[in-house]
């Protein structure tokens, strides 16, 4: 029952946190008292968003009252298994306004004598409240002697892309996550001293940008121009007439600020024969009937060579490569009248040689 009532109102609470952002509800949200919350600091107090810079939002944060917040900001989550409790998180993410219920094992209580509490992610990071004790109940039901365990802890980094797991209550140890798209700059992991403060400072989340990609010759990029790319962002390749495009259609920016590949447009080859057949694509044929003469980048061209003595053909091939096809050193283009009057006499129409004439 009080646990229900305890909900209804943080969720009121959470609810007029949302909405503080369009409307004024400095009606739903208390009055900053302090002394009143139980932390180190209240952000800084604000009426509406414009009091809080473009980062931040006028949020209702507790009993700070309205503060301004930057809502994407996470409190520690998971937390360290606890002592004679469980927790479990009420919201789908832990962060700003979140709440977490913490509730003793069976056999168990608060210093209050309630056996669960809710505590809410507040805007500096920290889960409201106490840390919870939960110690055995005497029979009967009455209170526990009060335990007043004050908030000791270190603070948590302001940084929206960095995330922590553990407490950082002091003597625990937090770990740092950064969010996709980011690297992670400095240690990350981090114990909380009896001083308060940290062993080391906070690490950073450095964005993960990609150059602008190389500008292809003979085609186009198909993208927004910037001077930096995010991670996941893709571009398309296009290449003029004629061209190959020689890799992928789209290239993507990688988690490690590089381009998944570097496509280049490959020129089309003439094939240096005109008066006998070549083998393009596993089929003999005539130059002249290759679409304009020319075959692709990477493509195989075999030519027919004659014996030196015999009166048959060898074959030598070569592959275009970006516009260039060479002309086999054995390969001599037969003259107009050998082609016009001795058709089949042509080097590519003789029968191959023996293989052991060859040797
Ligand atoms: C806090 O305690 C740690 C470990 O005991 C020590 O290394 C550090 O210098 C102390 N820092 C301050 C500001 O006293
Ligand atoms: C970036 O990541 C890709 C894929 O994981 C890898 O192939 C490439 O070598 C990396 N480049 C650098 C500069 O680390
Ligand atoms: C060309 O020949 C090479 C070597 O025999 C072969 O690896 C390649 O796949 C061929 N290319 C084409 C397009 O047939």
């Amino acid at each position: 029952m009080e646990r229900s009532l305890l909900v209804s109102l943080l969720c009121v609470w959470a609810l007029s946190s949302l909405s503080a952002a369009s409307v004024d509800t400095t009606e739903q949200c208390p009055e900053r008292i302090l002394g009143n919350e139980r932390r180190q600091t209240c952000p800084k107090k604000c009426q509406q968003d414009k009091d809080c810079g473009n980062k931040r939002q006028c949020l209702c944060d507790g009993q700070c009252g309205l503060s301004c917040v930057a809502p994407g900001r996470t409190c520690p989550w998971p937390l360290p298994p606890g002592k004679n409790f469980d927790v479990a998180l009420l919201s789908p993410s832990p962060s700003f306004s979140a709440l977490l219920e913490v509730r003793c094992k069976p056999g168990f209580a608060m210093h209050n004598g309630l056996d669960s509490t809710i505590r809410r992610c507040q805007g500096d990071r920290q889960w409201s409240g106490d840390e919870p004790v939960c110690t055995a109940s005497p029979r009967g039901g009455l209170a526990a002697e009060p335990v007043l365990v004050p908030e000791v802890s270190c603070s948590l980094p302001d940084d929206e892309l960095l995330s922590v797991q553990g407490s950082a209550i002091v003597g625990s140890t937090i770990h740092y996550q950064c969010a996709a798209g980011s690297v992670l700059i400095g240690n990350s992991e981090n114990i909380c001293h009896e001083n308060q403060t940290w062993q080391y400072p906070h690490p950073i989340c450095r964005r993960v940008v990609c150059p602008p990609p190389k500008e292809v010759e003979r085609g186009h990029l198909v993208a927004v121009q910037r001077t930096a790319y995010e991670v996941g962002d893709t571009i398309y390749y296009l290449c003029k007439k004629n061209f190959l495009l020689d890799g992928p259609n789209q290239v993507t920016c990688l988690p490690n600020g590089t381009w998944s590949a570097e496509p280049a447009c490959r020129a089309r080859c003439p094939v240096p024969a005109q008066r006998s057949r070549v083998i393009v694509g596993g089929v003999k044929r005539w130059p002249y009937d290759l679409t304009d003469g020319v075959v692709a980048h990477g493509e195989n061209v075999t030519f027919f060579c004659k014996h030196p003595e015999k009166l048959c053909s060898f074959t030598a091939t070569e592959v275009c490569v970006d516009g260039q096809l060479k002309q086999p050193s054995c390969y001599l283009d037969p003259t107009w009248l050998q082609f016009k009057l001795f058709p089949h006499r042509l080097v590519s129409e003789i029968d191959p040689c023996d293989p052991a004439d060859l040797q």
